[in-house]
């Protein structure tokens, strides 16, 4: 049976990547996204009148609900929904940009809510889908001049995990793809960077300078990501957690660890502070 996939950020990356893979499958109705339909091109090749481009920046709500429509016009369905559009930002707290750091989560938080909020609906009426939401290893854990980067994938992973509680039993899942460091462009030309010159956030320097090149150099390979997640997504046993690359794995264990080592010793103090 033909499915409609539909996937937002599809111009580099994870969801160029995806898409490229879903082009070329015969059961898979594409909807590919972007700010700009251009940068889609890469696309036409495979297209067959199973591809519908539509521009979309998830934080202009006009066009979140007009892509959606116009699925619902060509498609009808709307089966799996990869929310994957997303920015960076490295800085440490103090130093952060208040009105960056907004814009942030308005891409990587409430661009997500808005384009799920759109789509349930559809998917509540045919009672079953799929949401896949991109959040990050440091949806987890935490590194230094990342935190807010950090606080819009924590929100990611909270919201996902109540809408999935929310929705299971109405025949829609969701999960969350929580890769480590990748070759896309998203700590390239995707975030922006306040180096600290001097002072006593200048140790952080290097830190923050080197991650323009973490585009060519990090671990991850995103062809092999996208293979994975669609194996995973179509297995129809998705898991709610799908960590991609070693450092989600071991850094997210390592944390845990911590955690539940400390609640362990918390436990009696913690539970001496109820009294009903
Ligand atoms: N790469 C990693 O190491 C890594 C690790 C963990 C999580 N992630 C997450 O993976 C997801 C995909 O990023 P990526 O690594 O593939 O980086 P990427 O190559 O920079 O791709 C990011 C995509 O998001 C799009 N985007 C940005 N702002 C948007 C907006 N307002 N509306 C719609 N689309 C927008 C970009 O489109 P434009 O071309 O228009 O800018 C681009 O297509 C993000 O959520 C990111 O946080 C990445």
């Amino acid at each position: 049976m033909v499915k409609t996939w539909f996937i937002t950020g599809t111009s580099s990356g994870f969801g160029k990547e995806l898409a490229t893979l879903l082009a070329q499958k015969g059961d898979v109705n594409l909807v590919a996204t972007a700010r700009h339909t251009e940068q889609l091109d890469y696309l036409n090749q495979y297209d067959h009148g199973q591809i519908l481009k539509a521009t979309l920046d998830v934080t202009k709500k006009d066009q979140v609900a007009a892509a959606v429509k116009s699925v619902e016009d060509k498609f009808s369905t709307i089966d799996v929904l990869i929310n994957n559009a997303g920015l960076g930002y490295f800085a440490t707290i103090e130093d952060s940009n208040e009105n960056d750091v907004r814009y942030m989560f308005d891409v990587n938080v409430f661009g997500l809510a808005d384009m799920t909020k759109a789509v349930l609906p559809l998917m509540r009426n045919q009672k079953s889908g799929r949401i896949i939401n991109f959040s990050s290893a440091l949806g987890l854990v935490t590194m230094p001049t990342m935190g807010f980067y950090s606080a819009t994938k924590f929100a990611v992973e909270g919201y996902s995990e109540a809408l999935n509680q929310e929705v299971s039993g109405l025949g829609i899942k969701v999960s969350l793809v929580e890769p480590s460091g990748f070759r896309t462009d998203w700590s390239g030309r995707s975030s922006k960077k306040v180096v600290p010159k001097e002072g006593d956030y200048s140790g952080y320097n290097d830190m923050i300078s080197a991650n323009d090149q973490n585009s060519e150099q990090a671990p991850g390979d995103p062809k092999i990501a996208a293979q994975i997640i669609y194996d995973q997504a179509t297995s129809g046993d998705m898991p709610e957690h799908l960590p991609l690359g070693q450092f989600a794995v071991d850094g997210s264990r390592a944390k845990f660890k911590k955690l539940t080592d400390s609640f362990d010793k918390l436990e009696k103090l913690a539970y001496s502070a109820d009294n009903k």
